[in-house]
């Protein structure tokens, strides 16, 4: 049974949320690593992600299991609405790291690693790692989702993400592992 939500209104996207909560948290803003943190992510790429959920083309273990089902429930008014919602509700930081670790992961998310090959994260995912459209946000978000995410682009049971995918192939696991822990940080 498809939820249908036309016209929207906020309460009704509130209402869906509860939906969601058990796993990413209040207001997206989930405390276990293995569920990532919704909350001031951009509407474009949590639409996106929410259809690739419910059309089966973002397909990696953890999404098959946790996000496949409930995401065919969703029509298209209710994933406008849930990606309305989690959009406007405020990211803060989470913990840091060792300083050498929060530097050296600062260094590639700014710089890159020219040597490997690896642009500068910060030229897609924004300086702050706040995102923009369909280039997620990622700061706040927990360290072990994230090498999660760069581990199924690199062996490409994510979907078809040929940009990330030669990133994280790129990428050695200690890079990943300080950038990740800089950007949970953000
Ligand atoms: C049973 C737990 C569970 C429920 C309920 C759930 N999710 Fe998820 N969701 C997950 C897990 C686990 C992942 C991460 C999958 C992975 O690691 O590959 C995820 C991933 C996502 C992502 C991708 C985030 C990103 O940064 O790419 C979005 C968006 C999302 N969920 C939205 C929702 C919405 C909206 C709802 C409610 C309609 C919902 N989820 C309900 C467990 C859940
Ligand atoms: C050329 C642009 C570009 C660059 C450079 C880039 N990314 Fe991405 N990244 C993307 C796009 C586009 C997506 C969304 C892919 C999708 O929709 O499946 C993404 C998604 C991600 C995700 C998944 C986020 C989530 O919530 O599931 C992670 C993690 C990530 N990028 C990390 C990085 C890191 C770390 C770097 C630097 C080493 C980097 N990216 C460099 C474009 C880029």
């Amino acid at each position: 049974m498809a939820l249908t939500m036309t016209p929207v209104r906020p309460e009704d996207s509130a209402r869906l949320a509860q939906l969601c909560a058990s796993c990413h948290g209040p207001h997206g803003h989930s405390d276990s690593p293995m569920y990532p943190r919704l909350d001031g992510q951009t509407p474009e790429y949590l639409r996106t992600q929410l259809k690739a959920f419910r059309e089966h083309g973002r397909g990696e273990t953890d999404a098959r299991t946790h996000m496949w089902g409930v995401a065919s429930r969703l029509d298209d008014a209710a994933i406008q609405a849930l990606a309305a919602y989690y959009a406007r509700q405020t990211a803060t930081p989470g913990a840091a790291g060792a300083p050498e670790l929060m530097d050296k992961g600062r260094a590639i998310f700014e710089k890159g690693v020219p040597d490997s090959g690896v642009p500068a994260c910060a030229s897609c995912h924004g300086a702050q790692a706040q995102g923009a459209g369909a280039f997620p946000r990622l700061a706040g978000q927990h360290q072990a989702y994230l090498l999660r995410q760069i581990e199924v682009f690199r062996n490409r049971s994510r979907g078809n993400s040929p940009v990330m995918s030669a990133v994280a192939h790129d990428l050695s696991y200690d890079d990943a592992r300080a950038v990740a822990a800089y950007l949970q940080s953000r």
